[in-house]
């Protein structure tokens, strides 16, 4: 039932402060973590050495968010990998790794073949991060952490993929606080900022009607450019995904730092950039990158919070997104990005909620 919404992505969107909640929901307490969200205690993490991390599709970017969390609050080496990639090739496994899949379906064919291979490879233990409790990827993992999105219908993932960011959060800050990585002050501090998130994302949600008008300007568009650094540079990929799977415009997401290697070259007045502006020491760094595409004539799509003292100006569109803590950003700015893919589906005439070629779970290779 899609109640007051025209289309399921619609009222999968506005589903996430809840489904977020819920998430969250038996996972942490005022100050930490909680130890039995794994449903074992936590302290198997105090072994882990590695992290393997395997999904596909929008999972995928989920886990290469959770790569900058992991190194950055476990200090722990982590890699992410598409499961059609990891599942044919040799694989070197480092002792003590930890295999962890991501997928909303638990039935996608690439990412349980992975993990079979994993099985026989040998990993300290398998973890998934799943929305579906009775699917085979549950089944088959001897850990699971379930993500509580609910169903979802739509083939473009949302509600999906924040609650997989929330669940990979959980994840991190576990494996940094067992490692003894994080003081109880910081895991205080990033549970205290995680408990705003459904806050934060019914905030964000407030630009729909600003977006929706920012939308119709890709009604003739073909491409475009989305641009993000660190843990943004996922969301970017992410924000890529969406518009291409339900839009059908071409869209490619690049490293910020990485304009001047090659994409620079497409951008013309034509070329819409796509830009998530986080609010750390590369704010100015990503200002810089703004001003190359805007000597060129690119048109900026720019979001970021009040305080970037970014305005609209010549060649920017300026949209709003609610200044949080910096380890919320990739959740809270992927809010406006599906708005964003969802209207210009909509001025494009797409079919939103079934777009050509593709199907919700991908149980064949
Ligand atoms: O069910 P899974 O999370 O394993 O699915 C993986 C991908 O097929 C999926 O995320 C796909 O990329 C979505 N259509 C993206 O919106």
């Amino acid at each position: 039932d899609k109640g007051e919404f025209r289309h399921y992505m619609m009222k999968e969107i506005y589903e996430q402060p809840k489904v977020i909640a819920a998430c969250l929901e038996g996972r942490i307490s005022d100050n930490k973590v909680l130890t039995d969200c794994f449903g074992v205690d936590s302290s198997f993490l105090k072994s882990v050495e590695n992290v393997h991390i395997i999904a596909c599709g929008t999972s995928y970017h989920a886990g290469m968010v959770a790569k900058y969390w992991i190194e950055d609050l476990a200090n722990l080496p982590c890699t992410v990998e598409v499961a059609s990639e990891y599942r044919y090739r040799k694989v070197a496994v480092p002792k003590d790794t930890l295999f962890l899949t991501l997928s909303q379906s638990g039935e996608t064919a690439d990412t349980l073949a992975a993990l079979r291979k994993a099985k026989e490879l040998g990993y300290l233990t398998s973890l998934a991060i799943c929305n579906v409790p009775s699917s085979t990827l549950v089944r088959e993992s001897a850990l699971t952490l379930l993500t509580n999105a609910g169903a979802e219908i739509g083939v473009a993932s949302t509600k999906a993929f924040t609650t997989q960011l929330t669940a990979l959060l959980i994840t991190s800050i576990a494996i940094a606080s067992e490692k003894e990585a994080l003081s109880a002050i910081k895991e205080a501090e990033l549970v205290n900022s995680m408990r705003s998130l459904p806050a934060h994302i019914d905030e964000a949600l407030k630009q729909d009607v600003a977006i929706k008008k920012v939308s119709d300007r890709f009604a003739n568009k073909h491409n475009a450019l989305f641009l993000g650094r660190g843990p943004m540079f996922p969301i970017a990929l992410e924000g890529s995904l969406k518009l291409k799977e339900i839009s059908y415009i071409h869209a490619e997401a690049y490293p910020a730092g990485e304009l001047k290697h090659g994409p620079l070259a497409l951008v013309d007045e034509d070329m819409p950039i796509i830009t998530m502006v986080p609010h750390n020491s590369m704010l100015d760094k990503l200002k810089s990158n703004l001003q190359e595409v805007a000597a060129r004539g690119g048109e900026l799509y720019v979001f970021a919070d009040k305080d970037a003292e970014l305005q609209n100006t010549e060649g920017v569109i300026f949209t709003e997104v609610p200044k949080v803590d910096e380890i919320l950003e990739p959740i809270v700015h992927t809010i406006p990005l599906q708005l964003l893919s969802y209207h210009v589906a909509v001025v494009k005439g797409t079919d939103v909620d079934q777009p050509r070629n593709l199907a919700k779970s991908v149980t064949v290779e």
